[in-house]
């Protein structure tokens, strides 16, 4: 008697337990994006997911959606607030609503180079600006490369007049408009979705983006000129919603975190090599010419553009736009 009731309750716990742990859902992750997966942040995404799906097996599932196919620059932030997506990259352009900040990253000829931008993404005062959206319900995870920018156009740009009255495709970013109207150009904000669209149709004459995001996109294909400025930098930052996030337990926050970081370093180390290669592809297509700045015709542009750095410095903070400076070599 002892031993079949004895029996009965092993066989009510099992049953009790299996199907409680085969019941439990894995979490999922749904990681929007707006560009195409053969470029830096596409190909992030994608390796995130793999690692995820490796490391946290039947507890994660992430779902990547490229090419602005669940939420394009439009709605994707709203959506990650009602937690409808979980994880977006968006360009440290596309942040101005919930901090200013970051327009230091669009301030034009503010870092010598790649490795410049790199450098203070990796300084305290980056990090800083990782947690500056919290209060917006914002988590900053990383900052993922892309590249330095490039203007392409219909007409070749060699001087800032070369730029005058014409139309360029920018971000919605107040310090890319005045950019532009530091030239006498327009800055037209449209979704990264219609930059292509805008540029054959000759709505806009003028875009500026990193090769990868040129070639991805086709735009020089409809771009005879492509001027290898380097005048500013597009690179990301890795979001999530903080409330998604503080939810999760510490342990899988923790995995996750170091996957973060493993992505993190492989997309940066990537980037700049995918741009070269996106270079190459370009000016091997015999679409668009390549204008080549002499040191005074890239002088021209910097004395043009530099005084934006002014008209932003009380929303950006001057502590801010110091600390990028210090990253330069020749400061
Ligand atoms: C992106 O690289 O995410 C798109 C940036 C843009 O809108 O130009």
């Amino acid at each position: 008697m002892l031993k079949s009731c004895f029996t009965t309750a092993i066989i009510s716990l099992a049953i009790l337990f299996v199907p409680v742990a085969q019941a439990a859902e894995p979490i999922v992750i749904k990681f929007a994006h707006v560009v195409a997966e053969d470029t830096p942040k596409g190909k992030g995404a994608l390796l995130f997911k793999k690692l995820v799906e490796e490391r946290l097996a039947g507890q994660v599932k992430v779902e990547v959606y490229p090419n602005s196919t669940l939420v394009g620059d439009a709605d994707e932030m709203q959506a990650l607030l009602d937690n409808k997506v979980q994880m977006l990259a968006p360009s440290l352009s596309k942040f101005d609503k919930y901090t200013k900040q970051l327009q230091v990253f669009d301030l034009p000829f503010l870092f010598d180079d790649a490795e410049a931008v790199a450098r203070f993404q990796r300084r305290e005062k980056s990090r800083e600006l990782l947690r500056s959206m919290i209060p917006h319900g914002i988590y900053g995870l990383a900052y993922w490369n892309n590249g330095l920018k490039q203007l392409s156009a219909t007409k070749a740009l060699h001087t800032p007049e070369d730029a005058n009255g014409l139309a360029f495709r920018i971000q919605s970013s107040a310090v890319i408009e005045a950019q532009f109207s530091a030239v006498q150009a327009k800055g037209v904000r449209l979704p990264f979705a219609e930059a292509f669209k805008a540029l054959q149709s000759g709505q806009v004459q003028g875009a500026e983006n990193p090769w990868s995001n040129i070639a991805s996109q086709n735009m020089h294909t409809v771009q005879p000129f492509i001027t290898e400025s380097n005048h500013g930098v597009l690179n990301y930052m890795l979001i999530t919603n903080g409330t998604f996030w503080n939810n999760l337990t510490f342990a899988m926050r923790s995995e996750l975190e170091g996957i973060i970081l493993e992505v993190t370093q492989a997309v940066n180390k990537e980037a700049e090599a995918l741009n070269r290669r996106d270079r190459d592809r370009i000016l091997a297509s015999g679409t668009s010419k390549l204008v080549t700045l002499s040191p005074e015709e890239r002088d021209a542009w910097r004395q043009k553009m530099v005084p934006v750095w002014k008209s932003f410095e009380e929303e950006i903070g001057a502590d801010v736009i110091r600390a990028a400076l210090t990253v330069n070599r020749r400061h």
